[in-house]
Order: C-alpha cells, then structure tokens, then sequence
C-alpha cells in the first residue's frame, strides 16, 4: 500500500491530507483564513502567504496526527507547485520538498488544475477517459481527460472564472466574501424568472464560456430597484436568476463539449464537475441532467473535495506515485501553469 502527504497552499485554505492507494483518506486538514481577507472583500496575496507560512507546520502536524503516521510510513510527498498566488504556492512547495529531503521520499510537484480534475479518481474510482468541467474561482474550463498528464483544452472562460463571477455578484449584493456559497443560500428562496437575464454564448458554438455580460446586467436589475438597501427578497430574486443564467450557460457549453469529447474520446462515458463551484447543488443538478440527455455518467466529489483541500494533491501525488512520475526538488513553483503544459 502507497501513503501519500498532499499540502495545498495556492490561494486561500492551507490544506494537508495523506490518503492512500486504495483511496482511503486518512486524515484532511483544511485550515481557512477568511477573517484574514474579510475587511478587504477579497483574497489579498501578500496577506495570504503570510498566514500560509504561520499554519504551514502545525497544518502538516494535524494532519500527520489524524492519521497516526509519522513521516517515515510515508511512500511521497505531494505539494500543489502552481497555479495559484505565488507566495503561498511557495510555502507550500518548500513544506513538501522539504519533508521529502529530510525524509528521503519522492517529491511530487502537483498541478491544482489537475489535483480537481483527478479528484473523481479519489471518491468515485471514474476510469479515463473522461470529461471534465472545471469551474472554481480561478477557472472555469471543459477538459478532455485522456490521463494523468494528458489533458486537452475545449474550452474556457474569455473573462471572469465562474466562481469569480460568483464573488463579485456576492459583493456587489453585500453578502460578503466568498460569494459563492452565500448566492446559492439566498437563491433558495429566490424566483429566478423575476429578472430577465442573459445567457452569454448560449447558442453559439464552441464551449467557451463569459460571465461579463451577465454580471453587467445585474448590476443593471440592481440599478434599477428604488433606491436604498436591498430588501431580502429583491436579493434572493438576484441570486436566483444569476444562478440560473449560469446553470443555463454552463448547460449549453457542456453539451457541446459532450459533442468534442465524443470525437476526441470515443470510448469515454462520464462527465465529472470539479473545483469550488461545483459544489453548487443547483448546477450539479443541471449539470447532471445534460449528462443524462447525452447517456453519460454524471461524478461530481461531495462538496467539501469540491473547494480547496489536500486530500485532492495527495491523490494526485498517488497517480504520479503509480507511474514514476517524480520531479526534482529543484522544480520552480509556477504562477500560472496551464493543464496542456503538464508532463504525463
Ligand atoms: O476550487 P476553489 O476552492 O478555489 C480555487 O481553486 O479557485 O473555488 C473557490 C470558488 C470561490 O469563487 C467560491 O465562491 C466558489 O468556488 N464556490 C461556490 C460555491 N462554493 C464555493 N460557487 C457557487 N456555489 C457554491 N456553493
Ligand atoms: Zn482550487
């Protein structure tokens, strides 16, 4: 049996797990730092990867002690290496490489991309190919997944990530930072039709996918509103109708990459979400029925391996393990890393 270390540090969450080849996860630390970044509305850089390199040790320790290993049951040690705000990307690396010198293991320079993308493998045993929708606050992307390493690009986003988008819709309706998980709450009571929003690109073809004009709209719908604060159910409307038009977009955008995918990948039968976003009930829910519409199967992780988290690197780390995927300690944390660039 493999026992892998993963530590996430690319944006806000300083994350350990260690999990195991036969995808057990026998520990998962998540520590946030929101009230870090809450009096500025957003994640500021420098302050996270200070707040990285304060929770780094006693994160790695947790997660050490919850699974009652110490460093030399381990078989490698993984560390997301990019993408992601480089301060923290280098806390991180440095952690891993670090216990990997001191302990002699195998490092593994981790993709984040690829650690949501791969993190079906982990909870539901998904067989390549297959195709991913990737939708978290830094992308928002339709990958074909051949293999580890072996990723093709059918679409992205020409403007904001979805969660992005998500963020500033959270924002500009005083819900706070992350707006993510606070949209969906006040949505639930909402009536989407209340608004008449766009669906950007919906129609067209391709599976690109644009949140600026969506998100210009709102602002728009809220203009118009008398003026003075919002009352709960004209927010609750919002979010509805911004959420739909998303679901709706993301619909039409992941049908045609069904049709690509289907070019590219004959043999492939699933369609997986992953990244922060699709811990979204209502667009898992959408999403899933275009699977359906199109006889493919439908994964998505549960919500909590949705957003960032370690155990997601550390399974990345077991895939590299099983095929002697290795990097040097000498390998320079990225800023920016596109899938396509990846070593399979
Ligand atoms: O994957 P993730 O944790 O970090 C990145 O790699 O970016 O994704 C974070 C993003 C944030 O923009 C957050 O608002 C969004 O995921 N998010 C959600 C939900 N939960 C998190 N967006 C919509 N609905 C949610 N329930
Ligand atoms: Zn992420």
């Amino acid at each position: 049996m493999s026992l892998v270390l993963g530590i996430e540090t690319s944006c806000d969450e300083t994350a350990a797990a260690v999990v195991d080849d036969r995808r057990a996860i026998l520990a998962d630390v998540v520590r946030g730092q929101l009230d870090a970044h809450r009096d500025y509305g957003g994640v500021v850089p420098e302050i996270a990867a200070r707040a990285h390199l304060e929770a780094i040790d006693l994160v790695v320790a947790r997660a050490m002690k919850d699974a009652a290993i110490g460093f030399d049951a381990l078989d490698g040690v993984a560390a997301t290496a990019g993408p992601g705000l480089i301060g923290g990307v280098i806390v991180g690396a440095m952690t891993g490489k670090a216990i990997a010198a001191a302990h002699d293991l195998p490092f593994f320079a981790v993709n984040h991309l690829e650690a949501h993308v791969l993190t079906p493998r982990l909870t539901h045993a998904v067989d390549f190919p297959y195709l991913a929708l990737l939708v978290s606050g830094g992308h928002c992307q339709l990958v074909a997944v051949a293999g580890v390493g072996r990723h093709r690009l059918l679409g992205a986003t020409v403007d904001d990530a979805a969660g992005e988008a998500f963020d500033k819709v959270g924002k500009m309706l005083g819900l706070g930072y992350p707006g993510g998980p606070a949209v969906e709450r006040a949505a639930a009571c909402g009536d989407a039709e209340r608004f008449a929003l766009p669906r950007p690109l919906r129609g067209r073809p391709g599976c690109d996918f644009s949140f600026s004009g969506l998100k210009t709209a709102l602002r728009h719908a809220v203009e118009a509103l008398p003026p003075g604060p919002l009352a709960d159910a004209d927010i609750a409307d919002l979010c509805a109708g911004f959420q739909e038009a998303v679901a709706d977009a993301m619909a039409d955008r992941t049908a045609n990459a069904i049709a690509l995918f289907r070019g590219l990948c004959p043999g492939g039968a699933t369609l997986v979400a992953a990244g922060g976003v699709a811990a979204n009930r209502a667009l898992r829910a959408r999403i899933e029925s275009v699977a359906q519409a199109h006889g493919l199967a439908f994964v998505a992780p549960p919500p909590r391996l949705c957003t960032d988290n370690a155990a997601m690197v550390a399974w990345a780390g077991i895939e590299r393990l099983a095929l002697g995927l290795a990097d040097g300690l000498d390998f320079a944390p990225r800023p920016r890393w596109p899938l396509e660039e990846l070593a399979g």
